[in-house]
Protein backbone atom coordinates (compact mmCIF):
# COMPACT_ATOMS: atom_id res chain seq x y z
CA UNK A 1 0.00 0.00 0.00
CA UNK A 2 1.39 3.63 -0.69
CA UNK A 3 2.50 4.66 2.44
CA UNK A 4 4.66 7.57 1.12
CA UNK A 5 2.64 10.73 1.69
CA UNK A 6 2.52 9.50 5.21
CA UNK A 7 6.09 8.09 5.81
CA UNK A 8 7.17 11.77 6.18
CA UNK A 9 7.62 12.55 9.77
CA UNK A 10 4.98 16.07 8.73
CA UNK A 11 2.72 13.35 8.76
CA UNK A 12 3.22 11.62 11.97
CA UNK A 13 0.74 14.71 13.27
CA UNK A 14 -2.82 14.17 14.69
CA UNK A 15 -3.80 14.49 11.50
CA UNK A 16 -6.59 11.61 10.50
CA UNK A 17 -5.78 9.76 7.26
CA UNK A 18 -8.48 8.08 5.36
CA UNK A 19 -7.24 4.42 3.62
CA UNK A 20 -9.12 2.34 1.75
CA UNK A 21 -8.88 -1.15 0.49
CA UNK A 22 -9.18 -5.14 0.93
CA UNK A 23 -8.97 -6.78 4.45
CA UNK A 24 -6.23 -9.84 4.16
CA UNK A 25 -6.50 -10.46 7.56
CA UNK A 26 -8.35 -9.83 10.91
CA UNK A 27 -7.14 -10.51 14.14
CA UNK A 28 -9.45 -9.87 17.41
CA UNK A 29 -8.09 -9.80 20.88
CA UNK A 30 -9.43 -8.70 23.63
CA UNK A 31 -8.89 -4.85 23.55
CA UNK A 32 -7.56 -4.80 20.39
CA UNK A 33 -8.69 -5.68 16.65
CA UNK A 34 -5.70 -6.02 13.89
CA UNK A 35 -6.62 -5.98 10.29
CA UNK A 36 -3.93 -5.83 7.28
CA UNK A 37 -5.66 -3.74 4.28
CA UNK A 38 -4.42 -3.98 0.87
CA UNK A 39 -5.31 -1.73 -1.93
CA UNK A 40 -3.60 -3.62 -4.80
CA UNK A 41 -0.43 -1.51 -4.95
CA UNK A 42 1.77 -3.33 -3.41
CA UNK A 43 2.27 -6.84 -1.71
CA UNK A 44 2.79 -5.00 1.74
CA UNK A 45 -0.73 -4.24 3.39
CA UNK A 46 -1.43 -1.33 5.69
CA UNK A 47 -1.60 -3.11 9.63
CA UNK A 48 -4.81 -1.47 11.22
CA UNK A 49 -5.25 -1.26 14.88
CA UNK A 50 -8.22 -0.52 16.38
CA UNK A 51 -9.83 -0.65 19.84
CA UNK A 52 -12.78 -3.67 20.26
CA UNK A 53 -15.40 -1.69 19.54
CA UNK A 54 -14.39 -0.95 16.09
CA UNK A 55 -14.89 -4.65 15.37
CA UNK A 56 -17.40 -5.73 13.14
CA UNK A 57 -18.55 -8.71 12.65
CA UNK A 58 -18.44 -7.91 8.91
CA UNK A 59 -14.83 -7.44 8.68
CA UNK A 60 -13.79 -10.87 7.38
CA UNK A 61 -11.19 -11.52 4.99
CA UNK A 62 -12.18 -10.14 1.61
CA UNK A 63 -13.96 -7.19 2.58
CA UNK A 64 -14.10 -3.71 1.00
CA UNK A 65 -12.93 -1.11 4.07
CA UNK A 66 -12.36 2.61 4.56
CA UNK A 67 -10.44 3.09 7.62
CA UNK A 68 -9.82 6.13 9.37
CA UNK A 69 -7.37 7.31 11.78
CA UNK A 70 -3.89 8.69 12.60
CA UNK A 71 -0.94 7.19 11.35
CA UNK A 72 1.84 6.03 13.66
CA UNK A 73 5.59 4.85 13.39
CA UNK A 74 5.24 0.88 13.99
CA UNK A 75 7.26 -1.05 15.52
CA UNK A 76 7.49 -3.59 13.27
CA UNK A 77 10.78 -3.46 11.28
CA UNK A 78 9.00 -4.66 7.77
CA UNK A 79 6.39 -1.59 7.48
CA UNK A 80 7.03 1.90 8.86
CA UNK A 81 3.82 2.92 9.76
CA UNK A 82 0.30 1.56 10.96
CA UNK A 83 -3.08 2.95 11.66
CA UNK A 84 -4.28 3.82 14.79
CA UNK A 85 -8.77 3.52 13.42
CA UNK A 86 -10.79 5.59 14.44
CA UNK A 87 -13.58 4.49 12.30
CA UNK A 88 -13.70 1.95 10.49
CA UNK A 89 -16.14 1.66 7.33
CA UNK A 90 -17.15 -1.92 5.93
CA UNK A 91 -17.82 -0.83 2.22
CA UNK A 92 -18.53 -3.67 1.23
CA UNK A 93 -18.48 -7.52 2.91
CA UNK A 94 -18.01 -10.52 1.84
CA UNK A 95 -19.19 -14.19 3.30
CA UNK A 96 -15.66 -15.60 4.24
CA UNK A 97 -18.33 -19.50 4.26
CA UNK A 98 -18.42 -18.46 -0.07
CA UNK A 99 -16.03 -16.78 -0.57
CA UNK A 100 -13.35 -19.63 -2.25
CA UNK A 101 -10.23 -17.90 -0.88
CA UNK A 102 -9.61 -18.57 2.71
CA UNK A 103 -7.36 -16.47 4.93
CA UNK A 104 -3.98 -17.46 5.61
CA UNK A 105 -4.02 -20.70 3.12
CA UNK A 106 -2.10 -20.60 0.16
CA UNK A 107 -3.49 -21.42 -2.57
CA UNK A 108 -2.45 -23.12 -5.68
CA UNK A 109 -1.95 -21.43 -9.24
CA UNK A 110 -4.17 -23.72 -10.50
CA UNK A 111 -7.13 -23.71 -7.93
CA UNK A 112 -7.29 -19.90 -8.32
CA UNK A 113 -7.19 -20.58 -12.09
CA UNK A 114 -10.95 -21.39 -11.80
CA UNK A 115 -12.11 -18.24 -10.31
CA UNK A 116 -10.86 -15.35 -13.24
CA UNK A 117 -13.28 -12.92 -11.43
CA UNK A 118 -11.51 -13.06 -8.46
CA UNK A 119 -8.37 -14.49 -8.31
CA UNK A 120 -6.66 -10.88 -8.74
CA UNK A 121 -7.75 -10.97 -4.64
CA UNK A 122 -4.89 -13.40 -3.83
CA UNK A 123 -1.56 -12.27 -2.76
CA UNK A 124 0.26 -14.13 -5.77
CA UNK A 125 -1.85 -13.45 -8.65
CA UNK A 126 -1.91 -9.73 -7.18
CA UNK A 127 1.84 -9.80 -7.89
CA UNK A 128 1.78 -11.53 -11.11
CA UNK A 129 -0.52 -8.50 -12.52
CA UNK A 130 1.85 -6.00 -11.34
CA UNK A 131 5.32 -8.09 -12.22
CA UNK A 132 3.40 -8.00 -15.61
CA UNK A 133 2.52 -4.47 -15.57
CA UNK A 134 6.00 -3.58 -14.94
CA UNK A 135 7.74 -5.95 -17.11
CA UNK A 136 5.34 -4.09 -20.07
CA UNK A 137 6.94 -0.76 -18.88
CA UNK A 138 10.52 -2.10 -18.79
CA UNK A 139 9.98 -3.59 -22.45
CA UNK A 140 8.52 -0.25 -23.81
CA UNK A 141 11.77 2.14 -22.22
CA UNK A 142 14.05 -0.52 -23.57
CA UNK A 143 12.56 0.35 -27.10
CA UNK A 144 12.52 3.98 -26.09
CA UNK A 145 15.85 4.14 -25.18
CA UNK A 146 17.29 2.89 -27.93
CA UNK A 147 15.45 4.84 -30.40
CA UNK A 148 12.50 2.33 -31.70
CA UNK A 149 9.78 4.11 -32.70
CA UNK A 150 6.42 2.35 -31.60
CA UNK A 151 3.72 1.41 -34.44
CA UNK A 152 0.41 0.66 -33.48
CA UNK A 153 -0.11 -2.34 -35.49
CA UNK A 154 -4.33 -3.18 -36.29
CA UNK A 155 -5.86 -5.94 -35.00
CA UNK A 156 -7.86 -6.41 -37.61
CA UNK A 157 -6.45 -7.30 -41.19
CA UNK A 158 -6.75 -9.25 -43.76
CA UNK A 159 -3.54 -11.05 -44.43
CA UNK A 160 -2.07 -13.93 -42.62
CA UNK A 161 1.18 -12.81 -41.68
CA UNK A 162 2.21 -16.49 -40.86
CA UNK A 163 0.38 -18.27 -43.45
CA UNK A 164 -0.22 -21.00 -41.11
CA UNK A 165 -4.19 -20.56 -41.31
CA UNK A 166 -4.40 -19.89 -37.80
CA UNK A 167 -7.34 -17.15 -38.16
CA UNK A 168 -9.96 -16.07 -36.26
CA UNK A 169 -11.79 -14.50 -38.81
CA UNK A 170 -13.82 -11.34 -38.10
CA UNK A 171 -17.68 -10.13 -39.21
CA UNK A 172 -20.39 -8.10 -37.63
CA UNK A 173 -22.95 -10.45 -35.60
CA UNK A 174 -26.38 -9.98 -35.62
CA UNK A 175 -29.42 -10.17 -38.55
CA UNK A 176 -28.43 -7.13 -39.90
CA UNK A 177 -25.41 -8.41 -41.41
CA UNK A 178 -26.77 -12.06 -42.42
CA UNK A 179 -26.77 -11.22 -46.36
CA UNK A 180 -23.29 -13.06 -46.56
CA UNK A 181 -21.26 -10.09 -47.74
CA UNK A 182 -18.15 -9.67 -45.82
CA UNK A 183 -18.27 -6.39 -43.50
CA UNK A 184 -14.83 -4.77 -45.21
CA UNK A 185 -15.42 -6.78 -49.05
CA UNK A 186 -13.01 -9.06 -48.24
CA UNK A 187 -12.76 -11.62 -45.72
CA UNK A 188 -10.93 -10.14 -42.64
CA UNK A 189 -9.16 -11.35 -39.74
CA UNK A 190 -7.62 -10.98 -36.32
CA UNK A 191 -4.18 -10.32 -36.39
CA UNK A 192 -1.47 -13.43 -36.36
CA UNK A 193 1.40 -10.97 -36.14
CA UNK A 194 1.65 -7.52 -36.68
CA UNK A 195 5.03 -8.13 -38.91
CA UNK A 196 3.78 -7.41 -42.09
CA UNK A 197 2.67 -4.23 -40.87
CA UNK A 198 5.74 -3.21 -39.15
CA UNK A 199 7.37 -4.40 -42.39
CA UNK A 200 5.58 -1.04 -44.53
CA UNK A 201 6.78 0.81 -41.72
CA UNK A 202 10.37 -0.07 -41.60
CA UNK A 203 10.33 1.12 -45.12
CA UNK A 204 10.80 4.75 -43.64
CA UNK A 205 11.98 3.80 -40.05
CA UNK A 206 15.07 1.99 -39.41
CA UNK A 207 13.59 0.83 -36.31
CA UNK A 208 10.13 0.24 -34.72
CA UNK A 209 8.33 -2.28 -32.50
CA UNK A 210 4.69 -2.82 -31.22
CA UNK A 211 3.34 -4.51 -28.38
CA UNK A 212 0.21 -6.14 -28.78
CA UNK A 213 -2.76 -8.75 -28.64
CA UNK A 214 -2.27 -11.32 -31.08
CA UNK A 215 -5.00 -13.91 -31.67
CA UNK A 216 -4.44 -17.83 -32.77
CA UNK A 217 -7.29 -19.92 -33.33
CA UNK A 218 -4.75 -23.13 -32.28
CA UNK A 219 -6.91 -25.86 -30.97
CA UNK A 220 -4.72 -26.60 -28.16
CA UNK A 221 -4.53 -26.91 -24.55
CA UNK A 222 -0.78 -26.87 -24.14
CA UNK A 223 0.99 -24.92 -21.64
CA UNK A 224 2.20 -22.85 -23.98
CA UNK A 225 -0.45 -21.46 -26.15
CA UNK A 226 -3.36 -19.34 -25.79
CA UNK A 227 -5.65 -18.28 -28.37
CA UNK A 228 -4.86 -14.66 -27.24
CA UNK A 229 -1.73 -13.62 -26.03
CA UNK A 230 0.39 -10.52 -26.73
CA UNK A 231 3.48 -10.00 -28.55
CA UNK A 232 6.48 -7.82 -28.84
CA UNK A 233 7.67 -7.17 -32.16
CA UNK A 234 10.89 -5.44 -33.37
CA UNK A 235 11.88 -4.67 -36.97
CA UNK A 236 15.13 -3.79 -37.91
CA UNK A 237 16.10 -1.73 -41.29
CA UNK A 238 20.04 -1.80 -42.91
CA UNK A 239 20.78 -5.46 -41.00
CA UNK A 240 23.98 -7.50 -42.06
CA UNK A 241 23.23 -10.56 -40.88
CA UNK A 242 20.89 -12.30 -37.70
CA UNK A 243 23.11 -11.26 -35.05
CA UNK A 244 21.88 -7.75 -35.50
CA UNK A 245 18.37 -9.51 -34.59
CA UNK A 246 19.84 -11.47 -31.68
CA UNK A 247 21.57 -8.89 -30.09
CA UNK A 248 18.65 -6.95 -29.92
CA UNK A 249 16.46 -10.35 -28.19
CA UNK A 250 19.30 -10.43 -25.53
CA UNK A 251 19.41 -7.26 -24.56
CA UNK A 252 15.77 -6.49 -24.30
CA UNK A 253 15.70 -9.98 -22.16
CA UNK A 254 18.28 -8.76 -19.95
CA UNK A 255 17.33 -5.10 -19.70
CA UNK A 256 13.18 -5.92 -18.95
CA UNK A 257 14.52 -8.97 -16.44
CA UNK A 258 17.10 -6.85 -14.47
CA UNK A 259 14.64 -3.94 -14.56
CA UNK A 260 11.30 -6.28 -13.11
CA UNK A 261 14.12 -7.88 -10.33
CA UNK A 262 14.92 -4.37 -9.24
CA UNK A 263 11.61 -2.99 -9.20
CA UNK A 264 9.65 -5.66 -7.99
CA UNK A 265 11.49 -7.50 -5.62
CA UNK A 266 8.16 -8.87 -2.88
CA UNK A 267 6.62 -10.00 -5.72
CA UNK A 268 8.71 -11.70 -7.75
CA UNK A 269 9.90 -13.55 -4.30
CA UNK A 270 6.68 -14.72 -3.62
CA UNK A 271 6.86 -16.68 -6.80
CA UNK A 272 11.02 -17.93 -6.41
CA UNK A 273 10.13 -18.61 -2.62
CA UNK A 274 7.01 -19.93 -2.37
CA UNK A 275 5.54 -21.13 -6.37
CA UNK A 276 7.92 -21.84 -7.95
CA UNK A 277 11.32 -22.53 -5.09
CA UNK A 278 14.80 -22.46 -6.86
CA UNK A 279 13.41 -20.83 -9.84
CA UNK A 280 15.99 -17.83 -9.24
CA UNK A 281 18.87 -19.86 -9.73
CA UNK A 282 17.64 -20.55 -12.95
CA UNK A 283 17.10 -16.67 -13.46
CA UNK A 284 20.93 -15.36 -11.72
CA UNK A 285 22.21 -18.00 -15.01
CA UNK A 286 20.49 -16.78 -17.00
CA UNK A 287 21.36 -13.25 -16.55
CA UNK A 288 24.89 -14.59 -16.24
CA UNK A 289 25.48 -15.99 -19.64
CA UNK A 290 25.76 -14.50 -22.71
CA UNK A 291 23.25 -16.55 -24.86
CA UNK A 292 24.88 -19.27 -27.07
CA UNK A 293 23.82 -19.78 -30.54
CA UNK A 294 23.58 -23.20 -32.65
CA UNK A 295 22.17 -23.65 -36.30
CA UNK A 296 19.46 -25.97 -36.68
CA UNK A 297 21.87 -28.72 -38.07
CA UNK A 298 23.92 -28.60 -35.04
CA UNK A 299 20.80 -28.86 -32.89
CA UNK A 300 19.69 -31.79 -35.14
CA UNK A 301 23.24 -33.08 -34.91
CA UNK A 302 22.47 -32.73 -30.81
CA UNK A 303 19.29 -34.18 -30.36
CA UNK A 304 20.02 -37.59 -32.86
CA UNK A 305 23.37 -37.46 -30.46
CA UNK A 306 21.00 -37.93 -28.06
CA UNK A 307 20.05 -41.03 -25.54
CA UNK A 308 17.07 -39.59 -24.61
CA UNK A 309 14.04 -41.02 -26.72
CA UNK A 310 11.62 -38.21 -28.27
CA UNK A 311 8.06 -38.96 -29.36
CA UNK A 312 8.45 -36.81 -32.21
CA UNK A 313 11.31 -37.21 -35.45
CA UNK A 314 14.80 -35.37 -35.10
CA UNK A 315 15.28 -36.10 -38.68
CA UNK A 316 17.05 -32.78 -40.99
CA UNK A 317 13.94 -30.85 -42.41
CA UNK A 318 11.31 -31.38 -39.18
CA UNK A 319 10.37 -28.91 -36.96
CA UNK A 320 11.59 -28.66 -33.27
CA UNK A 321 8.74 -29.71 -30.85
CA UNK A 322 8.85 -28.77 -27.23
CA UNK A 323 10.43 -31.82 -26.27
CA UNK A 324 13.03 -31.14 -29.01
CA UNK A 325 13.93 -27.91 -27.50
CA UNK A 326 13.48 -28.28 -23.96
CA UNK A 327 16.42 -30.71 -24.51
CA UNK A 328 18.53 -28.47 -26.39
CA UNK A 329 18.21 -25.63 -23.51
CA UNK A 330 19.30 -28.24 -21.04
CA UNK A 331 21.85 -29.17 -23.12
CA UNK A 332 23.24 -25.74 -23.29
CA UNK A 333 23.28 -25.86 -19.33
CA UNK A 334 19.93 -24.31 -18.77
CA UNK A 335 20.02 -21.05 -20.31
CA UNK A 336 18.57 -18.88 -23.34
CA UNK A 337 19.73 -20.44 -26.55
CA UNK A 338 19.51 -19.43 -30.24
CA UNK A 339 18.60 -21.65 -32.93
CA UNK A 340 19.55 -19.99 -36.57
CA UNK A 341 19.50 -21.19 -40.19
CA UNK A 342 16.10 -23.64 -40.26
CA UNK A 343 15.34 -25.56 -43.47
CA UNK A 344 13.63 -23.13 -46.02
CA UNK A 345 10.89 -25.28 -46.08
CA UNK A 346 9.64 -24.99 -42.61
CA UNK A 347 9.60 -20.93 -42.78
CA UNK A 348 7.22 -18.49 -44.06
CA UNK A 349 7.35 -16.83 -47.01
CA UNK A 350 8.95 -13.75 -46.29
CA UNK A 351 12.15 -15.34 -44.92
CA UNK A 352 14.75 -14.81 -46.20
CA UNK A 353 17.10 -17.58 -48.48
CA UNK A 354 20.49 -18.54 -47.51
CA UNK A 355 20.89 -19.70 -51.08
CA UNK A 356 23.12 -22.59 -49.51
CA UNK A 357 22.53 -25.96 -52.00
CA UNK A 358 21.74 -28.27 -51.48
CA UNK A 359 20.41 -28.11 -47.35
CA UNK A 360 18.61 -25.22 -48.34
CA UNK A 361 18.19 -22.77 -45.24
CA UNK A 362 16.57 -19.41 -44.27
CA UNK A 363 17.97 -16.62 -41.88
CA UNK A 364 15.79 -17.47 -39.39
CA UNK A 365 16.34 -17.55 -35.73
CA UNK A 366 14.16 -18.61 -32.72
CA UNK A 367 14.95 -18.32 -28.96
CA UNK A 368 14.76 -21.38 -27.15
CA UNK A 369 14.57 -20.86 -22.82
CA UNK A 370 14.30 -23.36 -19.78
CA UNK A 371 10.94 -24.41 -18.81
CA UNK A 372 9.33 -22.68 -21.91
CA UNK A 373 11.00 -23.98 -25.26
CA UNK A 374 10.55 -21.52 -27.83
CA UNK A 375 10.40 -18.20 -26.88
CA UNK A 376 10.85 -15.46 -29.77
CA UNK A 377 10.91 -16.32 -33.33
CA UNK A 378 12.55 -14.23 -36.31
CA UNK A 379 14.09 -13.91 -39.54
CA UNK A 380 15.81 -12.00 -41.89
CA UNK A 381 12.84 -11.20 -44.49
CA UNK A 382 13.22 -11.58 -48.22
CA UNK A 383 14.29 -8.33 -49.31
CA UNK A 384 14.89 -9.21 -52.96
CA UNK A 385 12.05 -9.00 -55.39
CA UNK A 386 12.68 -11.55 -57.82
CA UNK A 387 13.50 -14.07 -55.01
CA UNK A 388 9.87 -12.99 -52.88
CA UNK A 389 7.78 -12.88 -56.32
CA UNK A 390 9.36 -15.85 -57.31
CA UNK A 391 8.37 -17.63 -53.65
CA UNK A 392 5.05 -16.02 -53.61
CA UNK A 393 4.16 -16.73 -57.04
CA UNK A 394 4.77 -20.29 -56.28
CA UNK A 395 2.21 -20.10 -53.26
CA UNK A 396 -0.21 -18.62 -55.38
CA UNK A 397 -0.31 -15.36 -53.41
CA UNK A 398 1.62 -12.65 -55.80
CA UNK A 399 -1.98 -10.79 -56.07
CA UNK A 400 -2.67 -11.34 -52.35
CA UNK A 401 0.74 -9.49 -51.57
CA UNK A 402 1.31 -7.28 -54.39
CA UNK A 403 1.48 -4.40 -51.26
CA UNK A 404 4.12 -6.65 -50.13
CA UNK A 405 5.96 -7.09 -53.07
CA UNK A 406 5.98 -3.05 -53.93
CA UNK A 407 8.13 -2.74 -50.30
CA UNK A 408 10.68 -4.19 -52.53
CA UNK A 409 10.30 -2.10 -55.12
CA UNK A 410 10.59 1.39 -53.65
CA UNK A 411 13.95 1.92 -51.48
CA UNK A 412 13.94 -1.98 -50.20
CA UNK A 413 16.70 -2.81 -47.50
CA UNK A 414 17.93 -5.85 -46.10
CA UNK A 415 15.74 -5.71 -42.83
CA UNK A 416 14.44 -8.36 -40.26
CA UNK A 417 12.75 -8.51 -36.94
CA UNK A 418 11.08 -10.93 -34.73
CA UNK A 419 8.54 -11.73 -32.49
CA UNK A 420 8.25 -12.51 -28.34
CA UNK A 421 5.62 -13.98 -26.71
CA UNK A 422 5.35 -11.88 -23.78
CA UNK A 423 2.99 -14.17 -21.43
CA UNK A 424 5.91 -17.21 -22.45
CA UNK A 425 8.56 -14.68 -21.26
CA UNK A 426 6.97 -14.58 -17.32
CA UNK A 427 6.75 -18.04 -17.92
CA UNK A 428 10.12 -17.95 -18.10
CA UNK A 429 11.26 -15.34 -15.86
CA UNK A 430 8.64 -16.40 -12.78
CA UNK A 431 9.01 -20.61 -13.47
CA UNK A 432 5.09 -20.59 -14.01
CA UNK A 433 4.73 -23.78 -15.55
CA UNK A 434 0.96 -22.97 -17.61
CA UNK A 435 0.77 -19.91 -19.35
CA UNK A 436 -3.14 -19.63 -18.39
CA UNK A 437 -1.66 -18.23 -15.05
CA UNK A 438 0.38 -15.06 -16.04
CA UNK A 439 -2.18 -13.57 -18.23
CA UNK A 440 -4.88 -11.78 -16.55
CA UNK A 441 -7.92 -13.11 -18.61
CA UNK A 442 -6.86 -16.69 -20.79
CA UNK A 443 -8.66 -17.18 -24.09
CA UNK A 444 -8.26 -21.17 -24.95
CA UNK A 445 -9.94 -23.75 -27.03
CA UNK A 446 -13.29 -24.85 -25.39
CA UNK A 447 -12.87 -21.60 -22.54
CA UNK A 448 -13.62 -17.93 -23.09
CA UNK A 449 -14.52 -17.31 -19.73
CA UNK A 450 -15.72 -13.76 -18.61
O1 LIG B 1 7.24 -17.59 -33.89
P1 LIG B 1 6.04 -16.74 -34.17
O2 LIG B 1 4.91 -17.38 -34.83
O3 LIG B 1 6.61 -15.52 -35.01
C1 LIG B 1 5.86 -14.59 -35.64
O4 LIG B 1 4.67 -14.43 -35.53
C2 LIG B 1 6.69 -13.57 -36.39
N1 LIG B 1 5.83 -12.99 -37.43
C3 LIG B 1 7.20 -12.55 -35.43
C4 LIG B 1 8.07 -11.50 -36.08
O5 LIG B 1 9.08 -11.88 -36.67
N2 LIG B 1 7.69 -10.26 -36.00
O6 LIG B 1 5.54 -16.07 -32.80
C5 LIG B 1 6.41 -15.30 -32.02
C6 LIG B 1 6.33 -15.75 -30.58
C7 LIG B 1 6.68 -17.21 -30.35
O7 LIG B 1 8.05 -17.41 -30.29
C8 LIG B 1 5.99 -17.49 -29.03
O8 LIG B 1 6.75 -17.04 -27.92
C9 LIG B 1 4.75 -16.60 -29.11
O9 LIG B 1 4.99 -15.63 -30.10
N3 LIG B 1 3.56 -17.39 -29.46
C10 LIG B 1 2.59 -17.71 -28.61
N4 LIG B 1 2.42 -17.44 -27.30
C11 LIG B 1 1.29 -17.90 -26.72
N5 LIG B 1 0.33 -18.59 -27.34
C12 LIG B 1 0.46 -18.88 -28.66
N6 LIG B 1 -0.52 -19.55 -29.29
C13 LIG B 1 1.62 -18.44 -29.35
N7 LIG B 1 2.06 -18.54 -30.61
C14 LIG B 1 3.23 -17.90 -30.66
MG1 LIG C 1 7.80 -19.54 -34.14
Amino acid sequence: MPLCDCSKTSCFASKLHSKQGWVRSVRAQKANVFLHVNDGSSLQSLQVIASSELNDPLLTFGSAVEVTGILKKSPHQKQPVELDAKQINVVGECNPVDFPFKIKERHGLEYIRQFPHLRCRTNAFSSLLRIRSEATAAIHSYFKDNGFVEINTPIITSNDCEGAGELFQVEPSGPDHADGENFFSVPAYLTVSGQLHLEVVSGAFSKAYTFGPTFRAENSQSRRHLAEFYMVEAEISFTQSLEDLTKVMEDMFRFATEHVLAHCVEDVDLFHKHVTPGHRDTVDAMLKNSFPVITYREAIDILRRSSERFAFPTDWGCDLKTEHEKYLVKHCGNIPVFVTDYPYDLKPFYARDNQDHPERTAAAVDLLVPGVGELCGGSLREERLNLLSARLEEAGLEDVYSWYLDLRRFGSVPHGGFGLGFERYLQCILGVDNIKDVIPFPRFSHSCLL
